[in-house]
């Protein structure tokens, strides 16, 4: 396993059956994307395990009684365009989550981020931000992603992700070693064209069919 201060990667049986079925060649756009957001929900599930809750009082039917309430503010930025497919997942355990959209692809020639949308504010003052991205390949887009986060502000960030090769995890070690990264699963390499093996070919386009 490639070396990364703060990997995780999901241990869960779910993730990966979910996985494998999100990998199969023959799975079409509307499972791909359905299993997309159960990955999310689950792998997000897992990467706020440690977030604060702060102490309230309330009343059941029966009594007054004490719970606990999420603490702080939590933000989604999902790196457009695959990022779509597993921000309703996330979105759907954290309702009260503000999303924010980066717009980045990758140069199908020299594989470097492009950015080409930005909706991030001047500053952000949210406790803890989730980059959501399905694909670590280089980790040019999740990099450029983090450091965009960083310059607007953003203290704490969190990578969730589907599936990663060893050397954009090597990458993100390297430029953001304070970034956790949240995965469901690492592949065994890129390819000559920066495709990860095995993969699931091109995230996008079978999200969206394209
Ligand atoms: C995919 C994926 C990541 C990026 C990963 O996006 O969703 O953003 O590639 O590759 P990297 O780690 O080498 O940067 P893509 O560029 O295909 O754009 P899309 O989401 O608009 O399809
Ligand atoms: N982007 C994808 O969608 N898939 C890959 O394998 C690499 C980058």
């Amino acid at each position: 396993m490639v070396d990364h201060p703060r990997l995780f990667v999901s241990q869960h049986p779910l993730v990966r059956h979910k996985t494998t079925l999100l990998s199969d060649k023959t799975t079409n756009p509307r499972l791909f994307r359905s299993l997309a957001f159960e990955l999310a929900q689950i792998l997000v599930f897992e990467a706020t395990a440690d977030i604060p809750t702060r102490a309230v009082s309330f009343e059941t039917p029966m009594e007054p009684a004490r719970g606990e309430l999420v603490d702080g503010d939590i933000g989604l930025v999902p790196i457009l365009r695959a990022g779509l497919g597993m921000v309703d997942g996330a979105a759907s355990l954290l309702p009260n989550a503000t999303i924010y959209h980066l717009g980045i692809y990758r140069d199908e020639t020299s594989h470097r981020p492009v950015s080409y949308y930005n909706k991030l504010p001047a500053r952000f003052d949210c406790d803890l931000m989730l980059l959501i991205d399905p694909m670590l390949a280089t980790a040019g887009s999740a990099s450029a992603a983090a450091s965009a986060l960083k310059q607007h502000g953003a203290r704490t960030i969190k990578f969730v992700g589907l599936i990663a090769a060893p050397e954009g995890i090597a990458r993100m070690a390297a430029e953001h070693p304070d970034v956790p990264l949240h995965l469901a699963r690492v592949d065994r390499e890129l390819d000559a064209n920066k495709y990860i093996r095995p993969g699931l070919g091109d995230a996008g386009d079978r999200l969206f069919g394209t």
